[in-house]
């Protein structure tokens, strides 16, 4: 589904990515490790399409098709869903009007009818019943005077009402109580599917027994150096980056 080769970006003359070759099929979820500054979210930007970083060198391809020339929102249209570390705040659109629009938007850009208002009420009560979302929550402003786990709950929500082909999480769980990490862990667990596939960022071990990866990533300085299964994320949390970084200096 995901194919990344050879990526390298850059911010201004900085290089961020020094390389990533990452492979993800349908069905699989990945979890992508690492200390701060490892360019976790840049590569996680980059593949929603953010137009800060520059691409120079390597390619980035969904389902066989190059990714490179595409705005953020037509991978969007083409079922790519990042959710941000830090989720933005939109005065005066509230969490239904937010969904609608984005549900409609894409279907209109794959040729399809807007979905019918009864229809979506519907959905949008079954999804906030399987996130135990609070029906008053739906009508504030988006992200607005949310909490920090609000805001990484609604982002579950909308990855729950867009069902994207690949979803992609960076940091979900920080900031969540444990009962919203269950809640959201849970939630992504329904979410999959053999047609979708998910990439979750994490520093935490913890997130990974409720939701446990097929594949666990070391990015480390902008290079992908370690992966392996869900017992490599404990093994991490055991002996810590310093123990990738003297593997990889020897
Ligand atoms: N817009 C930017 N301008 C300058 N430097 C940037 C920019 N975006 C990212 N960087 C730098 O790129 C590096 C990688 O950042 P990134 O946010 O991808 O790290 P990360 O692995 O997600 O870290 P964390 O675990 O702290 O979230 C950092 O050194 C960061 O300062
Ligand atoms: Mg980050």
């Amino acid at each position: 589904m995901l194919s990344i080769k050879n990526l390298h970006a850059s911010i201004g003359d900085k290089e961020i990515l020094k390389g990533i070759n990452l492979e993800v099929k349908a069905g699989e979820i990945h979890a992508i490790m690492g200390p701060n500054g490892a360019g976790k979210s840049t590569l996680a930007s980059i593949i929603a399409g953010n137009e800060n970083y520059e691409v120079t060198e390597g390619a980035i391809s969904l389902d066989g098709e190059d990714l490179s020339e595409l705005a953020p929102e037509e991978r969007a249209h083409k079922g790519v869903f990042l959710s941000f570390q830090y989720p933005v705040e939109i005065p005066g659109v509230s969490v239904t009007n937010f969904i609608r629009t984005a549900i409609n938007e894409t279907r209109k850009a794959n040729g399809q009818e807007e979905m019918h208002a009864n229809e979506m009420l519907k959905v949008i009560r079954e999804k906030s019943e399987l996130l135990e979302i609070d029906r008053k929550f739906l009508s504030r402003s988006l992200n607005e005077g949310f909490s920090g786990g609000e805001k990484k709950r609604n982002e579950i929500f909308q990855m729950a009402m867009l069902e994207p082909k690949l979803a992609i999480l960076d940091e979900t769980d920080s900031g969540l109580d444990i009962d919203a990490l269950r809640i959201v862990a849970n939630g992504v667990n329904k979410l999959k599917s053999d047609k979708n596939a998910i990439v979750v960022i994490t520093h935490y071990q913890r997130l990974l027994d409720y939701i446990v990866p097929d594949f666990v990533h070391v990015l480390l300085n902008g290079k992908i150096v370690k992966s392996g299964d869900a017992s490599l994320a404990l093994e991490l949390e055991e002996k810590g980056y310093d123990w990738i970084k003297q593997e990889q200096e020897a």
